[in-house]
């Protein structure tokens, strides 16, 4: 082989050399930065940080991080599960302290509740009678619930159940009045817990109703077959049981066995299902409130 070839041939082999000399260093930068790069991301976020639930709980609500991250501090033994529904429920918040106007009116599922309220002159729209076979005189709610309890009197009626509605839509200034006697009579604090507060009672949306079966007084509903009956079927007439034992943290009200409201078919038999409260619906189901 002439020197001049020999040359050529090393020359050739050294730029191989070089190569893979090059190929290896990006290789190895590559991997370096890739592996930094994670232990960064996993030192911002670290897994058991509630804002890496995000994309993870489909009600986790971004403009609420902040109260996330406070109420998580305050309740250790909570799930993320829980720590999100509960701010979304607003119990990071104090009842009749921090308030808000209720959105969706005149839509069966308007929320008012002891954060949320209605205005002063707030009437829904669409008020009827009830027709007096199930209702004290001159009870309105508004079209949709007023077809509904009647459907359900009826039914009830042909078992030999008597529903009757004894209260139903409450102007704000009748709520004033109501509550104002309740408060005279037991004072504030007990009023509180089984009256709401006038723009903050769901008597004023034209949903909720008390029934009675005419025999006993409404406040011992529960111990009736006709309440027996409501359990059973309430929900399949759009009707559920507002203030149920053991969501009174939730609503902020004792339970009243006599007190339903009207939320539409699929909302009742979802709240039914889950045995949940209103509230809950709320906080997991509802993207606008
Ligand atoms: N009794 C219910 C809580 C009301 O007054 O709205
Ligand atoms: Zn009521």
């Amino acid at each position: 082989m002439s020197t001049k070839r020999k040359i050529k041939i090393k020359k050739k082999n050294f730029s191989i050399f070089i190569s893979i000399i090059l190929i290896l260093i990006i290789s190895i930068t590559l991997i370096i930065t890739k592996t930094t790069n994670n232990k960064t991301t996993t030192k911002t976020i670290p897994k058991n940080d509630i804002t890496a639930y995000k994309d993870k709980i489909d009600y986790y609500n971004n403009n609420y991080k902040e109260r996330y991250i406070k109420y998580e501090k305050k309740h250790k033994n909570l799930t993320k599960e829980q720590v999100i529904k509960n701010v979304n429920m607003n119990l990071d918040l104090q009842f009749y302290k921090d308030t808000f106007k209720t959105k969706n009116l005149n839509t069966t599922i308007i929320l008012v509740n002891k954060y949320y309220y209605v205005d002063k002159n707030y009437v829904p729209n669409n008020l009827e009678n009830i027709d007096i076979k199930y209702s004290l005189k001159g009870m309105k709610l508004t079209k949709v619930a007023r077809e509904s309890f009647e459907e359900l009197a009826k039914d009830a009626k042909r078992e030999n159940l008597n529903i009757i509605a004894m209260s139903t839509y409450r102007s704000y200034e009748y709520q004033e009045k109501i509550y104002n006697d309740y408060v005279k009579k037991d004072g504030k604090e007990a009023a509180d817990k089984y009256s709401g507060r006038p723009g903050h009672s769901e008597h004023q949306t034209g949903l909720a109703i008390d029934v009675y079966n005419e025999k006993e007084s409404y406040t011992n509903f529960e111990k009736t077959d006709e309440f027996k009956w409501m359990q059973e079927h309430a929900h399949e007439y759009g009707f559920i049981l507002r203030f149920p034992k053991e969501k009174e943290n939730e609503t902020g009200y004792i339970y009243e066995s006599w007190h339903y409201r009207y939320v539409g078919k699929k909302a009742a038999k979802y709240i039914k299902e889950h045995n949940i409260s209103l509230e809950e619906y709320y906080a997991t189901k509802i993207k606008d409130w």
